[in-house]
């Protein structure tokens, strides 16, 4: 498995360790929440490269979890933990008895998406739009609050503006506003939201990233946490970042690139996991999680679409993938398609050793 490479510290920068002391490491690095992606199998998958970790749900809306099958959106293994459950919604009341069914689940933290530009969501008068109703979204948490008390704490994930609105004074009175509700830790992605028409995959690309207001809210609100998400790619930025805020959110790359996190328990938690992780263990640990999930009817293929990047950078790592994701592999049970796909990178990996 690729460990992380060696950085120049932030210490030889000038600035804090990017190991934070004792709890204010919370949310000092954290997997952030994707729609389809971080379901419960792949919050157990990241469970195994980092203990500490922060991760999150994917986004589950009000309606679906009042009206909807709860058991199902909110059941999780309780090594995933710490795991926070976000919520889609605008109604304080709907939010509030979500909240309550998050403590009663033993979620670790329960986070209101204020970042969500789709469209379907913004019909639907939430997640980035709220942003324009800071006093809405103060009430919505205040009400996320008093259903919590202090059991948790309610958190929320937000732009630094919507649409074309660049100025810095728009996103400060947003967190100054919904502060006075109670949130004390802020998730900032920090780039706009267009909600005129780009698509949620180009609203993570397009708009540029302004990591400058995220630093600055830390400035001018020095008592609120502040975790800053948004292209974030290596240690190195996050040892930057690290620099100016109290954490750091990692989406796509932490999906694509699983093996990074084995290396945050150490750089970011200063704790060292011990037997140190490396990916047959974890294919080991994953296999017996399917034989265990088989018996709930998950098919291992529910399970190892998450696992594609496991071995990325490793010889014979492609040959895996290809075998894991084979659809002729999905009559296999979980053995007989890890055993499959490991011999395939064996072979793959002999290959190309005998090549070079
Ligand atoms: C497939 C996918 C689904 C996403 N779903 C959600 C979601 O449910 N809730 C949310 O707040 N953000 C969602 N996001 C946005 C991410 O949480 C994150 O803010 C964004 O990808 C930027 O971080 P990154 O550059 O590290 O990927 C999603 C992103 C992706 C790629």
């Amino acid at each position: 498995m690729s460990m992380p490479a060696s950085v120049t510290t932030a210490a030889t920068r000038g600035c804090a360790d990017p190991v934070a002391a004792d709890g204010a490491a919370t949310w000092r690095a954290c997997v952030a929440p994707m729609l389809d992606w971080t379901d419960r199998h792949c919050r157990y998958f990241h469970r195994q490269l980092s203990r500490h970790a922060r991760l999150y749900t994917e986004m589950i809306t009000t309606g679906a979890l009042l009206f909807g099958d709860q058991a199902r959106h909110l059941d999780f293994d309780p090594a995933e933990q710490p795991v926070a459950l976000q919520l889609g919604g605008s109604e304080p009341q709907a939010l509030g008895e979500c909240a309550r069914l998050a403590l009663r689940w033993g979620y670790a933290e329960v986070n209101l998406n204020c970042g969500c530009p789709s469209p379907r969501v913004q019909r639907g008068a939430f997640g980035a739009c709220l942003m324009a109703e800071p006093a809405l979204v103060r009430d919505c948490v205040a009400a996320m609050r008093d259903a919590v008390g202090d059991g948790l704490p309610v958190t929320v994930k937000h732009r630094v503006g919507i649409d074309r609105i660049e100025d810095y004074g728009f996103v400060r009175d947003f967190v100054g506003t919904v502060a006075q509700g109670g949130c004390e830790v802020f998730i900032v992605h920090a780039r706009n939201a267009w909600l005129d028409g780009l698509s949620p995959k180009d609203n993570r690309e397009i708009p540029p990233l302004r990591p400058e207001f995220a630093y600055r809210l830390k400035r001018e609100f020095p008592d609120l946490r502040i975790v800053l998400n948004g292209g974030v790619r290596d240690d190195v930025q996050m040892r930057e970042h690290l620099c100016h805020v109290d954490g750091v959110m990692v989406g796509r790359e932490a999906y694509q690139r699983p093996g990074w996190l084995a290396g945050w328990d150490r750089d970011y938690f200063g704790r060292e996991l011990t037997p140190p992780v490396d990916a047959q263990g974890v294919e080991a640990a994953m296999l017996a999680y399917c034989e265990r999930m088989a018996a709930e009817h998950v098919a291992p293929f529910a399970v190892v679409r998450h696992m594609l990047g496991l071995w990325k950078g490793a010889p014979g790592a492609r040959a895996w993938r290809q075998a894991m994701s084979d659809p002729r592999h999905r009559r296999l049970d979980a053995r007989g398609l890890f055993e499959v796909a490991a011999r395939a990178r064996t072979e793959a990996a002999g290959a190309s050793l005998a090549a070079a």
